[in-house]
């Protein structure tokens, strides 16, 4: 039989451990709110917060992120390698890409052409190579006369400026809106936009973000069409989209 002890000692347990639960709860308020990368990965999320999009939680200030690509990109040894033995080789894959961009008629030799993230300008090379001689790249790092200092996420050129960009860096945007946004403000109506991305490999450790499918991509291009995609081999990159600016599309200033 039950005594009124036994009775009572329940409630009192239950009145115990709701008194010791805030114990445990605010250690996990307190590492989910300050301590756990989630925090970093919001902020620098696409408002569009589409799941096939996501940036790493890797870099706690624009300056760090800064710093990480320019590591690499400053690199003495790397720098040499590819403008010495590396030179011709990227430049042909570049070419045979552009090639087949002419006779698809989305680029032509009267093209005012930019190349984004284009560290020691072979891509740049290439245009010139297949005849497209107003073309110039823009990186962190300059390497004149093929490549001037400029960050992709705030272009140094004027709105309507570019027949068409070509860029095999999305992967290295940390704010993959402004890297587009700032494509579709410099290029001029009609222009096309030319993207080299990785949908099914990952990048390396320098990308800021992963991409998973072309859906975020077209969304981020409210402002033209997208012409095709194609599976491409380029230098760990596996897809090729095409965009358009749309003839109307109304600018944004900078
Ligand atoms: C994988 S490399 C690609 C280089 C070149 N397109 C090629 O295929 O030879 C990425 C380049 O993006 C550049 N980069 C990274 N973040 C950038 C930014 N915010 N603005 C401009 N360039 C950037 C880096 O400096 C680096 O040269």
């Amino acid at each position: 039989m039950k005594t009124i002890r036994s009775v009572m000692a329940k409630p009192l347990k239950h009145k115990y451990l709701l008194l010791t639960l805030p114990l445990f709860i605010i250690p996990f308020i307190l590492f989910f709110s300050f301590g756990y990368p989630h925090h970093q990965t919001n902020r620098n999320q696409p408002p569009s917060g589409d799941p096939d999009l996501r940036i790493r939680p890797v870099y706690p200030s624009y300056e760090a992120y800064i710093k990480q690509q320019l590591k690499k990109t400053l690199n003495p040894k790397l720098r040499q390698v590819w403008t010495t033995k590396d030179w011709d080789r990227k430049i042909q894959v570049f070419t045979a890409f552009f090639t087949d961009l002419k006779h698809k008629r989305l680029l032509s030799n009267s093209s005012k052409a930019l190349c984004i993230g284009a560290r020691v300008g072979q891509e740049v090379e290439a245009l010139k190579r297949v005849g497209v001689t107003d073309s110039v790249g823009i990186d962190l790092v300059p390497y004149p006369p093929l490549v001037l200092q400029g960050d992709f996420h705030c272009q140094p050129f004027e709105n309507n400026t570019f027949d068409f960009e070509f860029s095999n860096v999305f992967d290295h945007a940390l704010y993959p809106n402004k890297f587009v946004d700032e494509i579709q403000r410099t290029l001029k109506p009609g222009g096309v936009c030319v993207l080299h991305v990785a949908l099914y490999q990952r990048p390396d450790k320098y990308s800021a973000n992963d991409l998973y499918s072309v859906g975020p991509l077209v969304t981020m291009f409210h402002g033209s069409e997208l012409v095709y995609t194609r599976p491409v081999d380029g230098f760990g990159l596996d897809t090729e989209l095409v965009f358009r600016k749309r003839e109307n599309k109304v600018i944004r200033g900078p």
